[in-house]
């Protein structure tokens, strides 16, 4: 057998032994000697025995094994033109310091703290040392605005917030501290402080913010807390099908194990070599593949501050490629489709030496023919896709560089990873033959780094992944397996849309469009979008008696939804329609809505309730 067929066989049937064996490669407090238990409370857990720490795994670990002079972390910023770079040895003392900042102000394991920060070295070194602690770190994306942090601030409870004062975006400064306030203001729990590192941009104007600087210089460091593979390592909320989003949780020690694992046998690299994720640490590529993983492996890794164009023109990845020595590029297609549109003919890749780069990686939607296409030819590097999810952790399918490498078949984003066994399943659960397309469910048990549970919410892990077919993690995404195993993953299939590689809900939209005074009810759909992928359009019907100028309506729920959700969003239109097509039994059809904007063939469901109200759709679209 191959080298991935034998260690896919042997994840599969000898799963225990498999990941123990991985495990060994660590530097453990106390190595664990189980591998799957399920637990007094019925959960499933890896390496439940095991005692370590995932901050001194990705940091001490490598200066104790003589290599702190090594660089661990290179900040690359083109918004703030500046370039920072910090050996292990100065990242130790970074983050046992920012530890102690965070002991001194009661921080301990268990606790929660909310990270809002911009792509800046600090929000790398905050993980870090919340993961010291055994403190349970839970990172919100910087682009999100005051409901979402209020949100996520609510569910989390965190004891301390750490923020910056700004982020910076391409001409403009995002202004935290406002956001902040009304985030504080919106939620009903309320953090005993808050922590705002002062960016040169921009100072603290606000008086109970406390300057992370200060407490700095006066912080005693902090050294490692052991703790159990077991214990949550962090929560990061994902769009769900609801307007609520769902705090994945994830573990030291099975994080750390297949993390490690991926990157030698997923993306090929070794220690001392430079890793980039052109993502930002408030998704879970960020947390994955910008904080965690490069770590543990001990390569270096690339925080990039910056734009795939405009910052300052579409040669800015590979100024970045050629200045660090880039071996592993990782970003989401969407930025891929950036660069063609402003450089189709990649006249600006010849002007920068590629010669360290050995391969770029793709996911967070999908890697569509032509951006694959392109990016070969104009690279001249391997393309691979791979599929994940903020739930798994590290990527469910892939091209397993490590162990060997699969021809690339254009649409497919290769063989499933050693550890996860994927079937595509009919409605009834059974499994489909090669190239009918189904829903894509993983088989029980996941391997190590899968969430463990949703935050104080363990019916709703249950209920959304584990429900609809017995055996197995049901992915919300479809797709086809053909004849060699490959898998195609065509899309979701439930209420979430992908727009740049962000996950956003259909339902989160409507709510907050449903919440405006003159909105009866509402739909929210994901179109096809050249660049972005899909892009959400909304549908309002309006209460009866209302007659507002429709343009400034139509222009007040797209503000409410950038003001609310924020501008990652991209809801740039709302349509004010008589009423919205639905079944008979109340179900919007949006399935059907979808396909008449992106010009799709669709059918007119038989249970339709009123035929009209497709007619007045299809009516906007022409
Ligand atoms: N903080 C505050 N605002 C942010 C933000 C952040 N971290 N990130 C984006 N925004 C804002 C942008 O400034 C923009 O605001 P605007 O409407 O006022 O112009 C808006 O959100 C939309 O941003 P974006 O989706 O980035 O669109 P864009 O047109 O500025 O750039 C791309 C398009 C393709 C270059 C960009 O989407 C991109 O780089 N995508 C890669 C996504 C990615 O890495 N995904 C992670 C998965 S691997
Ligand atoms: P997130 O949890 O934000 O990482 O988003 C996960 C979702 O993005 C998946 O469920 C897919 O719908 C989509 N996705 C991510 N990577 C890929 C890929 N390589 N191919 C197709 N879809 C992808």
């Amino acid at each position: 057998m191959s080298t991935y067929a034998t260690e896919h066989q042997l994840a599969r049937v000898q799963a225990d032994q498999f990941w123990l064996t991985q495990a060994r490669q660590l530097a453990w407090h106390t190595l664990p000697s189980l591998g799957l238990t399920t637990q007094a409370d019925g959960q499933q857990r890896w390496f439940a025995d095991g005692q370590l720490n995932t901050a001194y795994l990705a940091v001490d670990a490598h200066v104790d094994a003589g290599r702190g002079e090594q660089l661990a972390l290179i900040y690359d910023s083109p918004l703030a033109g500046r370039v920072q770079k910090f050996t292990y040895n100065d990242l130790l003392e970074e983050v046992r310091r920012c530890a102690g900042l965070l002991r001194q102000l009661g921080v301990e394991k268990g606790d929660r703290v909310v990270i809002y920060m911009p792509m800046i070295p600090q929000a790398t070194i905050a993980m870090l040392a919340c993961a010291r602690l055994g403190a349970i770190h839970s990172v919100v994306f910087g682009g999100f605005a005051a409901n979402e942090l209020a949100v996520r601030i609510d569910d989390a409870q965190p004891k301390v917030v750490l923020a910056a004062t700004c982020g910076l975006e391409v001409n403009k400064i995002v202004q935290y501290q406002p956001l902040l306030r009304s985030a504080l203001q919106l939620a009903e729990h309320q953090p005993e402080q808050v922590v705002v590192w002062e960016r040169p941009e921009q100072p603290i104007t606000e008086a109970d913010f406390v300057r992370w600087q200060d407490l700095l210089v006066v912080a005693e460091p902090a050294d490692c807390v052991v703790l159990q593979a077991t214990d949550p390592l962090y929560i990061l909320y994902t769009s769900g099908t609801t307007g609520q989003p769902k705090g994945v949780v994830r573990d030291h020690g099975g994080h750390a194990v297949a993390l490690h694992y991926s990157m030698a046998a997923l993306y090929d690299t070794a220690p001392g070599e430079v890793f980039w994720a052109a993502s930002d640490v408030g998704w879970v590529v960020g947390h994955s593949y910008i904080v965690y993983a490069p770590l543990l492996r001990g390569c270096t890794t690339l925080m990039y501050e910056g734009k795939p164009v405009g910052t300052p023109d579409a040669g800015a990845f590979w100024r970045v490629v050629q200045d660090h020595r880039v071996k592993v590029l990782f970003a989401a297609p969407t930025a891929f489709r950036a660069i063609r549109k402003t450089d189709p003919d990649g006249v600006l890749i010849k002007d920068y030496d590629l010669s360290s780069l050995a391969t770029i990686f793709m996911a967070g939607e999908r890697l569509d023919p032509p951006t694959l296409a392109w990016t070969e030819q104009h690279s001249q590097k391997p393309v691979i896709d791979h599929w994940w999810q903020t739930e798994t952790g590290w990527a469910i399918t892939g091209n397993p560089l490590g162990l060997e490498r699969f021809p690339t078949k254009a649409g497919s984003s290769c063989k499933p990873m050693p550890g996860f066994n994927v079937e595509i399943l009919d409605g009834e659960g059974r499994i489909c033959a090669p190239g009918v397309q189904g829903y894509i469910a993983l088989q029980l048990p996941l391997p190590p780094g899968c969430l463990t549970t949703i935050w104080r919410n363990q019916a709703r892990f249950e209920s959304a992944y584990l429900k609809q077919f017995t055996g197995f993690y049901a992915s919300g995404d479809g797709g086809y397996k053909d004849e060699d195993g490959y898998i195609f993953v065509m899309g979701r299939i439930d209420d979430v849309i992908n727009v740049a590689g962000h996950r956003l809900s259909t339902g989160e939209l409507e709510a907050v469009l449903g919440g405006h005074e003159m909105v009866a009810e509402c739909a929210v759909i994901g179109v096809a979008d050249d660049l972005k992928g899909q892009i959400p359009l909304g549908f309002a019907v309006l209460k009866d008696g209302v007659y507002p100028d429709l343009d400034d309506l139509e222009r007040a729920l797209v503000a409410k939804v950038r003001n609310e959700v924020g501008a990652i969003a991209c809801l740039k239109q709302v349509m004010i329609v008589d009423r919205l097509p639905k079944t008979r039994s109340g179900k919007i059809l949006r399935a059907t809505m979808r396909k008449m904007a992106d010009g799709e063939d669709y059918q007119i469901p038989s249970t339709i309730e009123d035929p009209a109200a497709l007619d007045e759709i299809q009516q906007h679209f022409r």
